[in-house]
């Protein structure tokens, strides 16, 4: 299965990347052609513009139609990064440096505000612009708030900003999680599933359900994310296992059902870990043993399922097609891959 879904998304990659590359090359000095090229040549899974994609062919639209809002969707997804690197201060990405790490922060702000410019010039080539462009605003303002909650869920750091330190949670709820996850990663997974029934000219039904299978698996996009972080090799996921932790973040699934279960002095080490600046290479070693040896991560898994069940329901209100099989695939993919 995972080949197949692999083989799509490295095809998909393949159309879309020629249309992110013309938008960032376009009123781009020669000069800052590497910088602007650099997150989205070092690699990427294109999760979001094949979503983009098969949901417009799903609803019965054509490709050509897809391309530009795709590569948006894509643009949009990797100026995200840009930002979140920076915010969480992640030296690698995609089995290498990232942006602000190689050329330097004052570069990668400029970066984030030139992707921002691509965004707005892809969306205008697109089929219904300006449905378009109020949708993404409306998401990336959804992100930027989710990435607001993210960083308050973090349990220490960050004393040169005052603003987090006053307003920084003790606990999260499981509720607070979701919220948080949908807003920092669901909601663009959502709007690029929406963005494909627009371009195909889709009935309000359609396009209803294309967007509540985007929602469920956007957020068990982040559930997977969030079991690889702790988990997944550096090898393999191409970012530093287990630094969630690292970064003092509470808002892991993982982590948070991890804290459910442990007792006593195992969960005070694993509490005190997240609230310690800078801990060391055996104290994260021990704190990802202490996690393995919960349900964390089977329970993580079990959530995941129900909010992929939900997409897949949804999935049935379309008529068959090649189109919608690959949608079953790529959502079971999102939950139990281990990249
Ligand atoms: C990583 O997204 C950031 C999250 C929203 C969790 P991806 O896992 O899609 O990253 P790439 O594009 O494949 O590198
Ligand atoms: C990603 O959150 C959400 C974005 C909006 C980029 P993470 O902080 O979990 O992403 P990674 O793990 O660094 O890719
Ligand atoms: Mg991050
Ligand atoms: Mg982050
Ligand atoms: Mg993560």
């Amino acid at each position: 299965m995972e080949e197949n879904i692999l083989v799509k998304l490295a095809k998909i990659g393949s159309m879309v990347d020629p249309y992110m590359e013309k938008y960032l090359k376009s009123n781009c000095s020669e000069e800052f052609e590497e910088i602007a090229l650099y997150q989205v040549k070092v690699g990427g899974k294109r999760v979001r513009p094949a979503l983009v994609i098969l949901s417009a062919q799903a609803a019965g639209g054509k490709i050509e139609d897809a391309l530009p809002v795709a590569a948006a969707v894509e643009l949009i997804h990797n100026y995200s990064l840009i930002l979140d690197d920076i915010i969480d201060r992640g030296e690698i990405r995609r089995g290498a440096p990232t942006v602000w790490k190689k050329y330097g922060l004052s570069m990668a702000i400029l970066a984030a505000v030139h992707y921002r410019e691509a965004i707005a010039e892809a969306l205008n080539d697109s089929k219904h612009p300006l449905k378009l462009h109020d949708l993404l605003a409306k998401t990336m303002k959804t992100l930027v708030e989710g990435e607001r909650l993210d960083v308050l869920f973090e349990q220490t750091g960050r004393f040169d900003e005052p603003y987090v330190v006053e307003n920084r949670r003790k606990t999260v709820t499981l509720d607070e999680y979701f919220k948080m996850v949908y807003a920092k990663t669901g909601a663009l997974i959502e709007a690029s599933c929406r963005a494909g029934g627009i371009v195909a000219d889709a009935i309000p039904e359609v396009i209803e359900a294309l967007g509540v299978y985007g929602k469920n698996i956007g957020i068990a996009f982040q559930i997977a994310d969030d079991i690889i972080d702790i988990f997944g090799k550096e090898e393999k996921t191409g970012k530093a296992q287990g630094k969630d932790i690292i970064e003092h973040k509470m808002g892991n699934i993982v982590i948070l059902l991890s804290l459910e279960e442990l007792k006593n002095d195992e969960k005070e080490f694993l509490s005190s870990l997240l609230r310690k600046e800078p801990i060391s290479k055996e104290e994260l070693a021990k704190a990802i043993e202490l996690i393995a040896g919960t349900s964390a991560r089977d329970r993580a898994y079990e959530i995941g399922e129900r909010y992929l069940n939900e997409a897949l329901q949804m999935l049935e209100k379309l008529p068959d097609s090649d189109a919608r099989r690959d949608l079953e695939q790529l959502a079971k993919f999102i939950l139990y891959r281990m990249f």
